[in-house]
């Protein structure tokens, strides 16, 4: 760099010509910005050239001040060419060595598993289907009336209380909601679906439930699926023959035990729960072998007063109904111990105890 900077046409253009060879010099942003002082910077030759003018007197400012201007024009210009070429060419190398190899098969671990409560419900779904069910839905946030009053609970009955059922605080707003719950079961879909449509019926109902209870095996939060045949002589022998065919496609063992024992619901009569016969032995549980029972669903034959609730003339139909739990299926059929489990989103249980998406249990091929 010339240290004359007397103020010349020469002169001038000499730091000009100096100026484009060192912006030719440098290869990266980093090293221009390094001498971009140098060039346009407070101390710079250009600078302190532009300075000297007012030294100048009139005619000498104007003749080298025009120059000086031109000078300092293109310098800025060429700047400019350098530093956008150098950015451009930083970025082609960046995409350069960040380029994707899409011939890379995908890590193995990165592949997500479907959540075994997901897979039984589709599971269910299907067998059913083959029945002739169609699926049905409710909210999971459901008025005490559905929930309970119209499936012909009592006033006074227990499982309306408080300690076991969630209560949501009552809306000043809508009066005649009257309470709301979270539902305690997927029954209140019964009466959802016959209000919808006429009989015959055939729904299916999976979703979540709520109740005031968390152990081991009881969680505040876990699904249930509920059915409802609804037709001219439908009798207890359809529900039999429908939930033993169903167990049996389920756990994929055509000579399933099962039994039928008594029991109460108030929103069918007669009721019943039905077992499976299974071995239990070393802490293990296996399905359709040895002599113990295992309570795998609530049924019944639905309640003339349900019917009525839902808008169907108990007379002319009848209809069966059932409710089974999903956690219990997947436990017992994919061998899951601990039911906390299943909410606590270990990615670890879930690659183990998870689904391929592509791969289907034999209960949901061709039947
Ligand atoms: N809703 C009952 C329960 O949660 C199960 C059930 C459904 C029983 C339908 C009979 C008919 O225990």
């Amino acid at each position: 760099m010339s240290e004359n900077h007397t103020l010349t046409v020469e002169n001038i253009n000499l730091v000009h010509q100096e100026a484009l060879h060192q912006l030719a010099s440098v290869t990266s942003i980093a090293e221009l910005d390094k001498i971009r002082p140098d060039l346009t910077g407070k101390k710079s030759p250009l600078i302190t050239m532009l300075k000297m003018l007012g030294t100048l007197n009139p005619d000498e400012r104007k003749a080298l001040g025009g120059h000086l201007n031109k000078v300092r024009e293109e310098i800025a210009t060429a700047l400019d060419k350098r530093e956008h070429m150098l950015q451009q060419q930083a970025l082609e190398q960046k995409l350069q060595q960040e380029k994707q190899d899409v011939s890379l098969p995908p890590r193995p671990d990165m592949v997500g598993k479907i959540h075994p409560i997901t897979q039984v419900i589709d599971e269910v779904r299907h067998i059913f289907s083959k029945m002739g069910f169609q699926l049905a839905e409710g909210p999971d946030i459901e008025r005490e009336y559905y929930n309970f009053t119209a499936l012909n609970f009592p006033d006074d009955h227990p499982a309306r209380q408080m300690h076991d059922t969630f209560y949501l605080p009552t809306s000043q707003d809508n009066p005649e909601l009257g309470a709301v719950l979270l539902r305690t079961h997927t029954s209140p879909v019964q009466i959802h679906a016959m209000r919808q449509s006429q009989p015959p019926l055939r729904i299916l109902a999976p979703g979540r439930t709520y109740r005031c209870d968390s152990d081991a095996t009881h969680s505040p939060m876990f699904h249930q699926v509920e059915g409802l045949v609804v037709d001219r002589n439908i009798h207890m022998g359809h529900l039999k023959a429908c939930v033993i065919d169903f167990c049996q496609t389920f756990f994929g063992i055509s000579n399933l035990k099962v039994r039928f024992r008594p029991s109460y619901f108030p929103f069918t009569e007669p009721s019943a729960e039905m077992d499976i016969g299974c071995l239990r032995g070393d802490g293990k549980l296996k399905i359709g072998e040895g002599n113990d029972w295992l309570e795998i669903l609530g049924c019944g034959m639905v309640h003339p007063n349900v019917l009525k609730m839902g808008g169907i003339d108990p007379d002319q139909y009848h209809g069966f109904a059932f409710g089974i739990g999903i956690e219990r299926l997947a436990m017992l059929k994919y061998g899951i111990p601990d039911l906390r489990a299943f909410y606590e989103s270990d990615a670890r249980w879930l690659q183990h105890y998870g689904f391929s998406p592509f791969e289907k249990p034999s209960s949901m091929m061709g039947i």
